[in-house]
Parts: C-alpha cells; sequence; structure tokens
C-alpha cells in the first residue's frame, strides 16, 4: 500500500508565509543559496522557494514516500527517496527547512498517514536525529527551519549545539506549532 501525500494544512501554510518573508533577504545576501527540504509531500514550499527567487537548479528535496517524490519530480523539483540524510551525498547547504512528522504516537492513528505526522513515542525523536544529521550538511551561517508541536516533548536545542528562536507559533484547536529558525553554534 502507498502511502498517501500530506496535503499542504496549517504547519505547511505556516513555512511557506514565513519562506516568503526570510528568501528575499537572504538572496540579497546570497544570490547562489542552496536550499534543501527534507520530506516535501505536496511541494508547497518548493514552489514557495522557486518563486521566491531560489534558482531551479539550487532546489533539492527529498522524501521517503515514493509518491510523494514521484509527486515533486513531475512538478519539475531534484528530488530523491531518502530516510532523513541516508541517501543524501555529501555537501552543504545555506538553508534547510523541514516540517517533520512532530507528533506523539497515536495508536489509531491509519498506516498510510503515520509516517507524515507521527515523531516517535515522546513526538521529537525524528526531530531530534534529523538535528544530529544535518551539521554534517549545513554551511556556515546556515540556517534550519523547522516545525515542532505544544503535544511532544521539549526539545533541547543547545543541548544539541543549535541557537533557537522561535519565529512563528499558531493555536490550533488542542495544540500550539512553533516554527523554529535554528543556527549552528560555531
Ligand atoms: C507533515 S508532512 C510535510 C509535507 C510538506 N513539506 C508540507 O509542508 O506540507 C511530513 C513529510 O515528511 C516525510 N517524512 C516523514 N519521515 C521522513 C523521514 N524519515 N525522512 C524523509 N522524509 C520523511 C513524510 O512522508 C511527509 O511528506
Amino acid at each position: 500500500m502507498h502511502n498517501s501525500i500530506y496535503s499542504p494544512a496549517e504547519d505547511s501554510f505556516m513555512i511557506s508565509e514565513n519562506l516568503k518573508k526570510e528568501i528575499p533577504k537572504l538572496i540579497k545576501k546570497n544570490p547562489d543559496l542552496k536550499f534543501f527540504e527534507i520530506g516535501s509531500g505536496s511541494g508547497i514550499n518548493l514552489e514557495t522557494a522557486f518563486g521566491f527567487g531560489i534558482k531551479k537548479q539550487n532546489i533539492f528535496s527529498s522524501d521517503i514516500n515514493p509518491s510523494a517524490i514521484k509527486h515533486c519530480k513531475n512538478l519539475g523539483f531534484n528530488c530523491i527517496q531518502s530516510d532523513l540524510f541516508e541517501k543524501i551525498p555529501k555537501q552543504k547547504f545555506d538553508l534547510i527547512i523541514f516540517n517533520p512528522p512532530y507528533l506523539p504516537e497515536e495508536l489509531r492513528e491509519p498506516k498510510n498517514s503515520k509516517s507524515a505526522t507521527t515523531g516517535g513515542k515522546k513526538g521529537n525523536e525524528i526531530i531530534i536525529k534529523f538535528l544530529k544529521q544535518t551539521k554534517n550538511y549545513l554551511n556556515k551561517n546556515g540556517k534550519i527551519f523547522i516545525i515542532t508541536s505544544s503535544l511532544s516533548e521539549k526539545i533541547n536545542f543547545e543541548k544539541l549545539n543549535y541557537k533557537s528562536k522561535v519565529i512563528d507559533r499558531k493555536k490550533l484547536f488542542f495544540e500550539e506549532i512553533y516554527l523554529w529558525k535554528l543556527e549552528d553554534f560555531v
């Protein structure tokens, strides 16, 4: 059975809206900015990155879900199947974004949507794994945009060696989601 592609939701829109504000500023400083999205899903953030000035050849993406890969490739983006950075060739990016599966395990969650939403028993396990791997792929002064939820265990970004700042937040019916901007402590 194929997993369904995540339909853009509040979290997707929160990243996309903030990319629209941040990308033009970043491009001004570095017109050759290299962008990478893990878990690109429907490609909504790839479209935003392209629409707001990142060169298509500098936009890279991946997903664990083959249906999402096929979809993003059909949109004309470079997209490869990989579990986090497992299959990503060694290189450096200036902006890495991830709207990750960030919720604690919910046993009733159907299997075909689970991999887009469930981050592990505490909800933050995939994010922590991602943040450890990202170190090898982030350029000096590079930035990470990532979403977390109030329903999951808090992440100690400092302990993982990242400077962190909440740049947007949104109250939903039963949770609050946060968009973080992270930078490596060098
Ligand atoms: C919440 S959805 C976000 C999709 C899209 N970026 C958006 O903002 O609408 C999470 C995405 O991450 C992908 N994903 C989940 N675990 C992953 C992993 N270990 N490595 C790569 N992608 C993963 C899912 O297949 C899904 O497409």
